[in-house]
């Protein structure tokens, strides 16, 4: 890795604006680091995308931050993740964490009956990303991994503790309750918005959000990597509308957000 500023941003990404979650979390835990989030909302959503389209997006972000002088880089997005990660880390010298890992790690430690749920969009799902590192990590521990796609649009739509909300929650966790899981991982950038009306729905039921772990993780990893340092500094880019997202940053981050830039999806190259 070139020697970069110590200050240099940590960059951020996801396909839209739900990694503002892990944003969240960093930004909670460490204050004085620069953050450069990136959201690909002209090209969400990745969780119905097939893997090799996934990981060309992913391909092409990290390119973009890379060059911008990242120092290092969180991919937030669950479906990136679960499909790219092992990739970018073959093709960049920064040190790269997914969200995954940490939420299996945590998930792992939790659990007492050995049963995990796991809730994601389908193209997570559909990976086994989830359920290769739990059998790894976990051994003798059982899993069940189910979709959750409506959950994403409910989220966008600011429907939080809607009657309609609930009912989806229900109509998704339901199995996985029956099924016998103690603890569930929200597995999606989308569903920590949720955790208060899900915990409530099913109390019986502990959560991992990947977001508070990632958060853990990149503080270690910068501690390990004596990448520690920065101003505080944060800046939102996005590859369509800046301006119509305001709201939904300022929804997402629980505090006013005055500006966004836009990338161009022209701005971003490195065809893989
Ligand atoms: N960011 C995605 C994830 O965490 C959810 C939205 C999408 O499908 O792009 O999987």
């Amino acid at each position: 890795m070139q020697d970069l500023p110590i200050n240099s941003p940590i960059g951020i990404f996801d396909s839209g604006v739900g990694g503002l979650t892990v944003f969240k979390s960093i930004k909670e835990l460490l204050p004085e680091e620069n953050l450069l989030y990136f959201g690909d909302v002209a090209r969400v959503p990745y969780g119905v995308k097939s893997p090799s389209l996934v990981k060309k997006y992913s391909f092409q972000i990290t390119n973009y931050l890379v060059k911008r002088g990242i120092k290092a880089l969180v991919v937030a997005c669950n479906t990136s993740s679960s499909t790219s990660l092992e990739f970018l880390k073959k093709n960049f010298s920064i040190p790269i964490l997914g969200v995954i890992l940490p939420a299996v790690k945590e998930a792992i430690s939790k659990t007492k009956d050995k049963k995990i749920g796991v809730i994601g969009t389908r193209t997570t799902i559909e990976s086994g990303a989830y359920e290769n590192l739990i059998k790894s990590f976990g051994k003798g521990i059982k899993i069940l991994a189910k979709p959750a796609p409506l959950l994403v649009p409910l989220v966008e739509e600011g429907w939080i503790e809607e009657g309609v909300t609930r009912i989806v929650i229900r109509k998704y966790l339901s199995p996985i309750e029956k099924w016998g899981a103690d603890t569930v991982i929200l597995g999606c950038t989308h569903y920590p918005l949720l955790r208060k009306v899900i915990e409530e729905e099913f109390k019986r039921i502990k959560f991992v959000d990947s977001s508070k772990a990632v958060a853990q993780s990149l503080l270690k990893l910068l501690k390990k990597e004596k990448l520690e340092g920065g101003e505080g500094r944060e800046e939102f880019l996005l590859t369509d509308k800046p301006e119509y997202y305001l709201p939904l940053f300022s929804f997402f981050l629980g505090r006013e957000i005055k500006e966004i830039k836009l990338v161009k999806l022209e701005e971003l190259d490195g065809q893989i």
